[in-house]
């Protein structure tokens, strides 16, 4: 019997080898520090909790409609209102499983074959492979420390082919934890709206963005392109990964495609899920979420100024997500070998630059700052024990 090309051809995680080996080192009974993962240590919010349980009462949980429970539609447009100023009609928004769905359903309504989509190099690695599969052509621009590690609109001019379709941005970005700053993601859309291609913005990370000086929060791309369609999720800021729920705030026109295309692939996202979640907008856990955000960028901290005692190079700094892109090409190793003896001989667990990049393959390794600061401390630790043992770093 034979496979689909797609299914021959499609990537895996390359990190995925990593995490196995490091759960056969804590099988055997080691200690690993796991800054490998892209979740917070953290789990949904105790009101979310509650109303998971309440659901549970043996109600009968019949399929919600494809677009999602009309309840959390609105709570997740309302939410828009309150916190980023910005009106979405919630006909617009999608409840899907998780961002992934949301971009699995986006893409699907969006890419034909033959079709170019642009891409930051390094980027979610997802992107790259949905693209593929929809017979479109993933085009990643290498992009730099100059750049944030993101699309530029002089980039997206230099590389728009006559067949590009759409551009796709992350920001807050993963693995960099780098955004694209306000001005420049809105000229980006302008010149792609100007050339009638889609703008895809994965914001999964915004609300864990630094806010602005004055304190407002992170602008969504929204404020600026309406049309542009946004991609969000109740893993990361909520911290509920395993959940599996997200959503996407469409243009009008994508409303209905989205819709018969979700209702075959996958009906609706799941019922409890989606009635627990309307309990992620109350003040208690929104206010819980935000004192984590702030966590975060503590931990950020102490990441950094560790690294930076190393000796070992980031060449830009986070300003959310909970990610720091580090370049270990001082260090005469490989960013692969860097993490095979990371974990192999220190037990700790960082990711190679290959899930993400061509460009930065070799060369840098992406460390999530989603553990306790305990952790974080020790991952250093060993990660300095590394260093001394290949004579890198600081003395
Ligand atoms: C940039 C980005 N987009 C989408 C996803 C998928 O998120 P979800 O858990 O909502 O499917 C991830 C997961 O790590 C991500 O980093």
């Amino acid at each position: 019997m034979k496979l689909s090309t797609r299914a021959a051809t499609t990537e895996p995680f390359h990190a995925l080898a990593f995490g196995q080996q490091a759960a056969a080192l804590e099988a055997q009974g080691h200690h690993v520090v796991r800054l490998s993962i892209g979740e917070p240590d953290v789990g949904a919010p105790p009101d979310v909790l509650a109303a998971m349980r309440d659901v549970m009462d043996g109600r009968p949980l019949p399929y919600t409609p494809a677009l999602g429970l009309p309840q959390l539609r609105a709570a997740i447009a309302a939410d828009y209102r309150a916190r980023h100023g910005v009106e979405v009609d919630p006909a617009r928004v999608a409840v899907t499983s998780g961002a992934s769905a949301a971009l699995l359903l986006v893409l699907a309504a969006t890419v034909d074959p033959g079709d170019d989509v642009l891409l930051a190099d390094p980027s979610y690695p997802c992107n790259r492979q949905l693209v593929s599969t929809f017979g479109g052509r993933a085009l990643t621009l290498p992009t730099g420390p100059d750049q944030r590690y993101q699309l530029s609109v002089g980039a997206l001019r230099d590389a728009w082919t006559d067949r590009t379709s759409a551009v796709m941005v992350a920001s807050p970005s993963n693995p960099t934890g780098t955004s694209v700053p306000a001005a420049e993601l809105a000229a980006i859309c302008a010149e792609a709206a100007r050339r009638d291609a889609w703008r895809i913005v994965d914001e999964i990370y915004l609300d864990l963005a630094d806010p602005a000086p004055d304190g407002t929060a992170a602008r969504t791309v929204l404020t600026a392109d309406p049309d542009a369609v946004v991609v969000g999720s109740f893993s990361k800021f909520f911290g509920m990964t395993g959940w599996r729920l997200g959503w996407a705030v469409l243009p009008a026109e994508l409303v209905a495609p989205v819709e018969r295309l979700a209702q075959n692939y996958f009906i609706a996202a799941s019922t409890p899920v989606q009635h627990a979640a309307l309990a992620c907008f109350t003040p208690a856990s929104l206010a819980l979420c935000e004192e984590r955000r702030v966590e975060f960028t503590r931990r950020r901290r102490l990441v950094l100024d560790g690294l930076a005692d190393l000796g070992l190079p980031v060449p830009v700094e986070p300003d959310g997500a909970f990610y720091v892109y580090v370049d270990v090409s001082g260090t005469g190793l490989d960013a692969w070998e860097f993490c095979a003896r990371a974990l192999a001989g220190h037990h700790v667990a960082l990711t190679p630059g290959r899930d993400f990049s061509d460009a930065t393959a070799a060369t840098h390794v992406r460390l999530s700052y989603a553990a306790s600061a305990a952790e974080l401390t020790e991952g250093l630790r060993r990660i300095g024990a590394l260093l001394a043992e290949v004579g890198a770093g600081s003395p």
